[in-house]
């Protein structure tokens, strides 16, 4: 890739908003980055869909970031990172960086010396059996616990959070004896860094709860750097589509970004 390449966005991609949670972070840690965020909120949620419907998807909403001329692909959702990045860094080959949410978790809790830890994550993440595989292949004699959680989407996306409802599922996944006695759990869906700290006070200190935020963007910044292409100054405001708009999605937007978004509708699927 050539030297200019460093002014070229950054796209980011998500089932819908949840990946905001990722993008926010980004603009973070790399302020001089510009991003073009997609939502697919044509298609949510992905946690739902078959393996071949989400790699589907990915590849289309990959192309449309490709057009807009992006150097990087996030794949900012848990469910299209087990299911489609294998897939897009073949198809794609060649034509920008694809990054996910997976490895940079995995890599952050294998040689720890930890002897069990915990995955929570969407149906359609967990059923690739991604997290175990990975976990096993870097620490072999690693204790893996996975659950898919699905009620904790819609209910962060409703606000549900730090209340009594939020508690009673919380509780009612984790009290349960496969999760007994471990030493770390993954966070390995995009929304759930908003009930980390819920899931944090409930397992107590003695359990690492981690989120893939921060080694995200960690892993961003280092593929970047190694490849030449960190932006120096942003020109150009961020971009945010969705594939499908409602008010209510714009509402939500406020609960994974921190600042105030316009998001534009964008109809890939027509
Ligand atoms: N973004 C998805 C994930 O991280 C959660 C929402 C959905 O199921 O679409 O797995």
């Amino acid at each position: 890739m050539q030297q200019s390449s460093n002014k070229k966005p950054i796209g980011i991609f998500d089932s819908g908003i949840g990946g905001l949670t990722v993008a926010n972070a980004i603009t973070k840690h790399l302020p001089n980055e510009e991003i073009i965020y997609f939502g697919d909120t044509a298609h949510l949620p992905y946690g739902e869909k078959s393996a071949d419907a989400i790699r589907y998807y990915c590849i289309t909403i990959s192309k449309f970031l490709l057009e807009k001329g992006c150097k990087m692909i996030v794949i900012a959702c848990n469910s299209a990172s087990s299911a489609a990045y294998d897939v897009l860094v073949d198809f794609f080959s060649g034509q920008a960086l694809f990054v996910n949410v997976v490895d940079p978790l995995v890599d952050a809790v294998t040689g720890e010396g930890y002897d069990k830890v915990g995955v929570i994550a969407t149906k359609a993440t967990i059923n690739t059996g991604i997290y175990r595989r990975k976990l096993l292949e870097r620490q072999s004699t690693l204790q893996v616990a996975s659950l898919a959680t699905p009620l904790l989407v819609p209910m962060i996306e409703e606000g549900y959070f730090q209340n009594k409802i939020s508690r009673t599922i919380i509780e009612d996944y984790l009290g349960r004896t496969d999760f007994a006695d471990m030493n770390a759990l993954l966070l390995a869906c995009t929304h759930y860094p908003l009930i980390r700290k819920e899931i944090q006070s409930y397992l107590g200190e003695q359990v690492r709860v981690l989120d893939s935020i921060d080694v995200v963007s960690a892993r961003v910044r280092e593929l970047l750097t190694a490849h030449q292409l960190l932006n120096d100054q942003r020109r150009n405001p961020h971009q945010f589509y969705v594939s499908d708009y409602t008010k209510s999605f714009e509402e939500t937007t406020r609960i994974f970004y921190e600042e105030s978004i316009e998001l534009e509708h964008c109809a890939i699927w027509k």
